[in-house]
């Protein structure tokens, strides 16, 4: 069974936190509440130990059955979350304090962590709270939220703790996929490329990078070592992540080569363009005296391919297809002339999916041809299921290596 340790701090939000281990238990989750010492005058140790089932620590001297209450709480957590965490936990964090069970338990513990911040709109946007947590997420720390909303100091503004429920969810993101990925170096290629034919116009896609983005989080969030090659999107860069930013086919494939060879897993989920202006003109091209300008296109590189001919032995490789019509037909063509481990296809002009969406529905194709076909499901869903299927094959090749 796994075991979350949920910490609660004096936020007003500490209330909600009830909701949060109501949940987790629902789930069939053991929860093991620390409360801050200044927690406790804003909701009752009681109510946890009611909803929980346990005792609720809070104290790091308190409890002579375990005189190491943080670490053995730090070593029996699968995921800590915090939830509401204070604009003083969160600096407690940033620099390592561990003067009460809460803090010391943080920094004890190997376990991922979730943060749910909640606070005045004017603390929250302070720059000292916003290095704090722009650290903690570099540590690769789960950050949820904070919402807009109204605030209880009668504000409005940013500030508002998450609801339980995603909050709730993140964590169960982590107990699914555990630390799957501990110790893998892996690459992932994200967005659409732009090939520029002057300095103002270019070729483009028209992929949002959604999905690679989302594979490189769920990556991180497993214990990867995550390098992200992204070509431009608007997205925020996940957590934890190492983003190296291109534009072109051709800055993608020297990025891919430079770090493919250390990689225990390449995933290719850009949208390279298969052709690039011939020549690119320094200046802007005018449209004065120009009916029409015609622009000769030529093949890019095919990343993919010089990918697999350089393969290092024990090396997955992953692709993407975005296709149109009939998906197993292509799908198995592509599978047939690339040797990849595996071939996500999606059919991009079906309602509900493909660019730009949140959601995304495929046909994983194997080498071995085996096919399965998922449901329309949230881009971070599928995302973990693909690296499901590549920890199965991890699995295999590390038992075969053995
Ligand atoms: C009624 C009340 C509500 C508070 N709400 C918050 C809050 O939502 N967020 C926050 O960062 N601090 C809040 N504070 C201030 C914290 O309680 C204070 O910074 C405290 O030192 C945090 O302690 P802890 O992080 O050890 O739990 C509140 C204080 C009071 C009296």
């Amino acid at each position: 069974m796994s075991c979350v340790v949920l910490g609660v701090t004096a936020g007003i939000a500490a209330y909600k936190a009830v909701e949060v281990a109501r949940q987790l238990v629902s789930k069939g989750i053991t929860v093991k509440v620390i409360m801050t010492e200044k927690a406790r005058h804003l909701v009752g140790p009681s109510t946890f130990r009611a909803v929980t089932g346990n005792p609720v620590a809070v104290s790091l001297f308190d409890d002579p059955g375990s005189p190491m209450k943080h670490i053995s709480l730090a070593r029996e957590a699968d995921v800590v979350v915090v939830a509401p965490a204070t604009a003083n936990l969160l600096a407690k964090m940033a620099h390592g304090l561990a003067d009460d069970l809460l803090s010391t338990t943080l920094l004890a513990t190997r376990a991922p962590v979730v943060v749910a911040p909640a606070m005045n709109a004017a603390m929250y946007r302070h720059p000292a709270t916003q290095e704090n947590l722009r650290k903690l997420r570099e540590r690769g720390i789960m950050v949820v939220g904070p919402e807009e909303g109204f605030l209880a100091c009668g504000e409005e503004g940013e500030g508002r703790m998450s609801e339980p429920s995603r909050i709730v969810d993140a964590v169960l993101a982590f107990l699914r996929g555990g630390r799957q990925l501990e110790g893998k170096r892996v690459l992932v290629t994200a967005g659409g490329t732009r090939e520029p034919f002057d300095p103002v116009r270019y070729v483009g896609n028209r992929s949002s990078g959604k999905m690679g983005f989302a594979l490189a989080e769920v990556a991180s969030r497993r214990g990867a070592e995550v390098h992200l090659v992204s070509a431009p999107t608007a997205l925020e860069p996940p957590q934890g992540v190492d983003l190296i930013k291109v534009e072109t086919a051709e800055q993608m494939r020297e990025e891919v080569m430079r770090l493919a060879p250390e990689m225990d897993v390449v995933v290719m989920a850009a949208a390279v363009a298969d052709y690039t202006p011939e020549r690119f003109s320094v200046e802007k091209i005018k449209k004065e005296g120009q009916e029409e300008l015609v622009i000769r296109l030529r093949r890019t590189p095919d990343i993919l391919q010089e990918l697999l001919e350089r393969r290092r032995g024990g090396q997955i490789i992953v692709g993407f297809a975005a296709e149109t019509g009939d998906l197993k037909e292509k799908a198995l063509s592509k599978i047939r002339s690339k040797k990849v481990d595996l071939l996500v296809a999606n059919d991009v002009t079906r309602p509900g999916c493909g660019f730009g969406s949140d959601h995304n529905q495929a046909l994983l194709v194997f080498r071995d041809g085996r096919m399965r076909e998922t449901d329309l499901m949230p881009k971070e869903d599928l995302a973990a299921l693909i690296w499901d299927e590549i920890a199965r094959m991890l699995g295999s090749a590390d038992d075969s290596s053995s």
